[in-house]
Order: C-alpha cells, then structure tokens, then sequence
C-alpha cells in the first residue's frame, strides 16, 4: 500500500511555494555560508549538479534549496534528489558544520540516496529547527538515545535510511510532533511505551523495520492520529483495545506483513473515515465482521494471505479503488456485485477465493480505470477476451490455475499489458505476435498449438501445452 503520507506531500509542497517567493536578501550571513559551503565539501560526487549554484561569494539566499526568510539568515535547507532518476543523488556525508546555521527551521535532504554516515549530532545544535526529513538516504548506526532533546521538533522523518538498533525510549519527550516517521530502516525492539505521550501526532510511521512484540495500547491520547502505519515487521498479537479510540478520525491503517492472530476486531466498522485497511499476510482468522458492511468510506482493502473463513459480508461502499481478498479461505462462488458496481475500481485482486463463474457472465460496470486484476487458482471460465479488450490501461492481468477456455490467438490487449499469466487453463488456438511486447508471460500448461512468435520468453512460459512449436521449444516439423 503506497501513497499514505499526505501530510508530508502537503508539507513540501508548502515549503515549496515559500522557496518560489523571491528571497530580498542578496548576501547571507558569514555563518550560514561557511556552514553552506562546508557541506558542500563533505558532498564527493554530485553528478546531476544539485549544488553547482552553491559558489563562495554569491548570495547564498538565492543558491538551490536555500531558504532566508528573517533577513540574511537561512532558515531552510531543502536539497532533494529525484526519486527515481539513477543519476540523480548526492555521495559523501552531512558536514557537522551545519551546526552554524543557527536560524534554520526546516531541514530537508530527501531522495539524496548516496548520503552516508551516522547520526547528523549537529541536528542537537538547532535550537530552532522544527522539521527534519531526512530521507532515502543511507545514514545508518543506532538512533542517539538522547534524542528527546530535539523536543522543540514538530514533523521528523528518517525514513528510508539503514539505522540500526531499538527506538530509543526518550522520544517519549518529543511531545511537539505531528509527524514521527521512522520507516524502512533496520530497526530493532518494541515500539516504547512512551510514544503515548506524542498527543499530537497526526501521523507514526513505523512500517519497513525488524521491530517486534505486541503493538503497545498507546493509543488513547493519540486524539489526532490519522496515518498509522506499522506494516513490514514482525509485531505479533492482535491489535490493541486502544486503536478503537482513533475511529473518529483514522484513515489509513496498515500492520499488514506482521505476526498480528485472532480475530479481526468487530470495532474497526467504527472507523467512519477509514479509507485504507491493510492487515494482510498476518494469522488472521474467523470471520471478517458483519458490521464491515458500515465501512462505507474505504476505498483500498487488503486481507490477502490470512486465513479468514467465509461469509464475507456484503460492503456498502460507494467505490471500492482496490481489493485484495487472495489466499484465505473463502468461498465466495462469484465476484461479490459491489466489486463488479465500481466505478473507480483500479486493483482486483481475489486469488484462491473458492470462484466458480464463468467471466462470459461478469459484466463490470466500469472498465477504464483497471491497472491490476489476479484471479488465480479459481475454477473460473469462460473468456477474459470482452474484458480484456475494454481494458484501456490493464498492467496485470493473471488468472493462472483456472478453466478459461477461449481462443488465445483473438485475444486483443491494451498497449500498456506488461504481464499476462493463463497458465494451468483450458487456452486453445495459436500464440499471438502481440505477447512479445510483454514483460512476463505464462501460458504453460493450456491446449495451445502451432509456431510460437519471436519473444524473449523462457520454455517454462510455453511448457506442457498440445503442440507448440518452435524456438524456445523444439523446432516444428515441416
Ligand atoms: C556511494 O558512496 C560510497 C561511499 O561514499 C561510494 O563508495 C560509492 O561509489 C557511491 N556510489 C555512487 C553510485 O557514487
Ligand atoms: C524527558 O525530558 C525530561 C525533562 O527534560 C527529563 O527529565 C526526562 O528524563 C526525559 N525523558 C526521557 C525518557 O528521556
Ligand atoms: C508468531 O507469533 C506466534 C505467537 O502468536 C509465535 O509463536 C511465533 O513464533 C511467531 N512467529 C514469528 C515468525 O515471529
Ligand atoms: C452499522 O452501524 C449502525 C449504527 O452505527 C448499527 O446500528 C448497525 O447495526 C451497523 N451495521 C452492521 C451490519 O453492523
Ligand atoms: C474489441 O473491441 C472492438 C471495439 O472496441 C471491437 O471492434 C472488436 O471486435 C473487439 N474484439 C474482440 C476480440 O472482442
Ligand atoms: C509458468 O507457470 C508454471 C506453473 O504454473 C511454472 O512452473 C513456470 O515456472 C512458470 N514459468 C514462467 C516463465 O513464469
């Protein structure tokens, strides 16, 4: 699940539109720019010309990612790589010269990827700063025990770094944060018990680590909380009394890919706002609750790879946007009616969910927005060849380990296909040309027959069919 951190995009992109205001002071103070260009020499490689505007003598107001707002005095670093571009990111280690840039309220060396080093100490010598994200980077060592004496910081993000070791407990005292995001590093322990006193915490990130016990019932006071992610560790127990008090306003909760048994409370149909719900790859087990039917507002559900039992209730939602119900053990005899209602659906995703339709009788109401479907290992038939061919944007499509049975040759696709698999089906006809434009294709195991076209596929993908041909298999006869 991607895409949960609102208030941190809305953050930068405020930050951002105060770097578009012209910035009056021409020179800044010697301080700042000694601090400035002490960075800079702490930087190796810089080989997309992030800081090639930082030059000794110039204004260093006006220099990439340099923000004056009191005068001559720097009060914000931004320096940012482009998340996915190779060639853009910083090598070398943060300057603990920074320390003279005693007005700096925001610091923000995201996406740099390259950045090493422990700890940055000189973040301790701030007394100003407010917000530090220092993230995708690769900082590493443990996180400073001390490190509640930054307790004048309102959002703190290291996420994406290589720190190490436990969280440590004096974070209870950084009681002015809205945004606590520690994700996707090596960390290590429990989550401590005093993060209960972070009242103001609109969003805890925790998700992407190696931390485990029970997720601590800290969450009562936590009367803003609206993002919670603790996905991708290894928490075990359910979840605690405590998170019921966040139905008023939660949106996003994610502990999927955890240790999480039980059952599945009945209270989370409280969450008036929830938008996404992930608890998958857990040991959940019974029933999903009757009352989920009062989740109207969620929009992306994921209870794959748990091993909840049927019925699974009707929902009344308006739209669902994604759903992953795969590898449970439901029985659910056909796609429920407010999937196929969607209007906005875009991920479909009910593998091993005991299906037994045929898809000639599948009429989805909308189309257009469909990127992901998986119907595996269903007893599913008929011909995905309709739908496929409505599809404008489809990447995925698999249904291995089913009983479709259609002409594989008739078959159209969108452009943007990138993976096709149908092994393990009833496939007749002759593989088309236009699979060689895929990125991953299984057709092992159908009835198909004839000269395969050219593609880039191992033999595995072409496997166990009546009589194709033809490289990567045996040559055809002639
Ligand atoms: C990343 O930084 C390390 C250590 O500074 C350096 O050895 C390595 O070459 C850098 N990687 C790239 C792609 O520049
Ligand atoms: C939090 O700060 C107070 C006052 O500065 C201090 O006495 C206390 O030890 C700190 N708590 C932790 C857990 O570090
Ligand atoms: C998962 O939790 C159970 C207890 O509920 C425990 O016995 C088991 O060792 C845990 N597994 C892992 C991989 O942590
Ligand atoms: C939905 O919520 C209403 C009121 O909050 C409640 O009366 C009703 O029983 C709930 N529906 C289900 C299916 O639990
Ligand atoms: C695919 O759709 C087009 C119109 O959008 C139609 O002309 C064509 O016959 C369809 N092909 C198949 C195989 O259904
Ligand atoms: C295709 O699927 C079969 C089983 O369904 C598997 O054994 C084979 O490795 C797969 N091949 C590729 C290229 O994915």
């Amino acid at each position: 699940m991607k895409s949960s951190f609102f208030p941190l995009i809305i953050l930068t992109a405020i930050i951002f539109l105060r770097r578009l205001n012209p910035t009056e002071a021409a020179t800044c103070h010697p301080d700042d720019e000694a601090g400035l260009l002490a960075f800079k020499s702490g930087i190796t490689r810089d080989p997309s010309g992030i800081l090639t505007t930082w030059k000794k003598g110039t204004p260093c107001c006006s220099w990439n990612g340099i923000t004056c707002l009191t005068g001559d005095r720097v009060t914000a670093i931004s320096v940012g790589g482009q998340a996915d571009v190779a060639g853009s990111f910083l090598s070398g280690t943060l300057s603990p010269s920074l320390s003279k840039l005693k007005h700096l309220d925001g610091i923000y060396f995201t996406d740099l990827k390259n950045i090493t080093g422990p700890f940055p100490q000189f973040l301790f010598q701030l007394p100003q700063l407010k917000y530090v994200y220092i993230e995708h980077n690769r900082l590493s060592g443990p996180l400073p025990t001390n490190i509640g004496v930054l307790n004048q910081l309102e959002a703190f993000s290291l996420e994406g770094n290589r720190f190490t070791g436990p969280i440590p407990s004096s974070i209870s005292n950084l009681t002015r944060l809205s945004q606590l995001n520690l994700g996707n590093n090596l960390l290590t322990g429990t989550i401590p018990l005093g993060i209960a006193n972070l009242k103001l915490i609109s969003s805890l990130n925790f998700g992407g680590n190696r931390l485990s016990g029970t997720i601590p019932d800290i969450f009562k006071s936590m009367t803003n909380l609206r993002f919670l992610t603790l996905s991708r560790n290894q928490f075990s127990g359910n979840l605690p009394p405590s998170i019921e008090s966040l139905a008023p306003i939660l949106r996003f909760l994610e502990v999927g890919q955890n240790n999480l048994s039980g059952t599945i409370p009945s209270y989370l149909s409280k969450f008036k706002a929830l938008d996404t719900l992930d608890l998958s790859r857990n040991r959940y087990s019974g029933i999903v609750p009757k009352s989920f039917a009062n989740l109207t507002k969620i929009f992306n559900l994921d209870l794959s790879h748990n091993l909840l039992t049927d019925p699974f209730p009707v929902l009344y939602v308006k739209g669902i946007e994604s759903l992953d119900l795969s590898y449970n053990r439901f029985h659910l005899n056909t796609i429920p009616k407010w999937v196929t209602s969607s209007p906005i659906i875009f991920s479909l995703k009910l593998a091993k969910c005991g299906i037994k339709m045929s898809l000639d009788d599948w009429n989805p109401a909308e189309t257009y927005y469909y990127d992901f479907i998986d119907l595996s290992e269903n007893e599913i038939s008929g011909s995905p060849a309709r739908f496929l061919n409505e599809t404008k944007y489809l990447v995925e499509f698999k249904a291995a380990g089913n009983k479709l049975r259609f002409d594989m040759g008739k078959l159209t696709f969108a452009k943007t296909l990138e993976t096709l698999d149908l092994s393990r089906n009833l496939v007749f006809g002759k593989v088309p040309a236009t699979v060689a434009g895929l990125q991953k294709l299984n057709l092992s195991q159908n009835h198909l027959c004839g000269k395969l076209p050219a593609t880039k596929f191992p033999a595995s993908a072409f496997a166990g069919n009546d009589c194709l041909c033809g490289a990567p298999l045996s040559p055809c006869k002639v």
